[in-house]
């Protein structure tokens, strides 16, 4: 979705936003988390801020709710200077561990948080079992269950739904698919997709990379506290796509000009189709050859993810 450009319009947007935090004896000793980060969010947008771990994803979000504040640079949320109380009612967050009371059952949990928000009841009765739904834990046992009785994926879920109590127009995930299951990962991919598919502008920040391919709108890289790149994925990965080939019999003389990496093992054979690859099909039939197999290969934000990285010489996480 597209959306306005105006300042106002945007949901996130900073400039030269740095974090650089004194630790050690006489606080002597620097950590730049957040170098001159300046990026911008359009509301309605997916965002998915990547970095291995250490990048400074999460002090990128803190800085951005006002939890901490930057050593230079300046940015807005909403349109409002960061850390403006206002803006707060219209936000979702879901920390990186959240910290949510075991005692209580997903419903107790989201009625505590509906009120901290001043969530009128009539609004909670309707908009807490819609949520719980939402997250998958409104039938069965998972309805009595406490919290301390939850796996880790329905901790997750709980997690995201009072993240969504005050129905914000921005919602902030730190790692919202971190340690959880493919089931899990799925789950919470799938509530994020619903999300969207409401409108909310949604920042995350996650390493997963897989994750981030199949719901961004646009990502950015992190590492070491400096954004490499921000793009749309079709930006930074391109449009190039390439078809893989695999087949039996033909003219060796036809495939190994048609194909790249091509080899042969037997009357088998494999490559890369270079031209175009309805004219290699056709082609390849008049050749006397059978394809067996044929797939587009896309190129990878995995592969892109770490080339960048080792562009700038980073070949190991924090
Ligand atoms: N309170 C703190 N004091 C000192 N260093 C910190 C503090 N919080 C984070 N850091 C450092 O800042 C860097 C970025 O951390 P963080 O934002 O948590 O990264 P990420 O979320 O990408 O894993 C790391 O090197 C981390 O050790
Ligand atoms: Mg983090």
């Amino acid at each position: 979705m597209t959306s306005p450009s105006t300042p106002a319009g945007r949901a996130v947007s900073t400039q030269d936003l740095t974090k650089i935090y004194r630790t050690g004896f006489w606080m002597a000793q620097k950590v730049a988390s957040l170098v001159s980060c300046s990026l911008t969010v359009e509301m309605g947008e997916t965002f998915g801020l990547l970095g291995p771990n250490g990048a400074g994803k999460t002090t990128f979000i803190k800085l951005l709710l006002g939890i901490i504040r930057p050593t230079s640079g300046q940015g807005t949320l909403l349109g409002r200077p960061l850390g403006d109380r206002r803006v707060k009612a219209r936000i979702g967050y879901l920390p990186e561990n959240p910290y949510l009371y075991e005692a209580l059952t997903g419903w107790e949990c989201l009625s505590l948080m509906a009120t901290l928000h001043q969530v009128p009841g009539a609004v909670q009765r309707q908009r807490i079992p819609q949520l719980l739904d939402l997250v998958g834990l409104a039938q069965g046992a998972a309805r009595r269950k406490t919290l301390r009785r939850y796996s880790k994926g329905m901790v997750q879920r709980i997690g995201l739904a009072q993240a969504l109590i005050n129905d914000p127009d921005l919602v902030l995930l730190d790692e919202p698919m971190s340690g959880l299951d493919p089931l899990g990962r799925y789950q919470v991919r799938e509530i994020i997709l619903q999300l969207k598919a409401q409108g909310k502008t949604i920042f995350f920040n996650s390493h997963i990379l897989s994750d981030v391919e199949h719901i961004c709108d646009r990502v950015a890289i992190l590492a070491r506290g400096e954004l490499l790149t921000v793009g749309s994925l079709t930006e930074l990965l391109g449009t190039g796509e390439t078809y893989h080939a695999a087949g039996r019999g033909g003219e060796q003389a036809y495939l190994a000009s048609t194909l790249d990496s091509f080899t042969q093992e037997g009357d088998y054979w494999q490559g890369q189709v270079t031209g175009n690859p309805y004219t290699f099909l056709t082609g390849l039939e008049a050749a006397g050859g059978t394809i067996l197999h044929f797939t587009l290969d896309r190129p990878s934000l995995e592969a892109f993810f770490v080339q960048q990285l080792r562009d700038r010489g980073i070949t190991q996480s924090q």
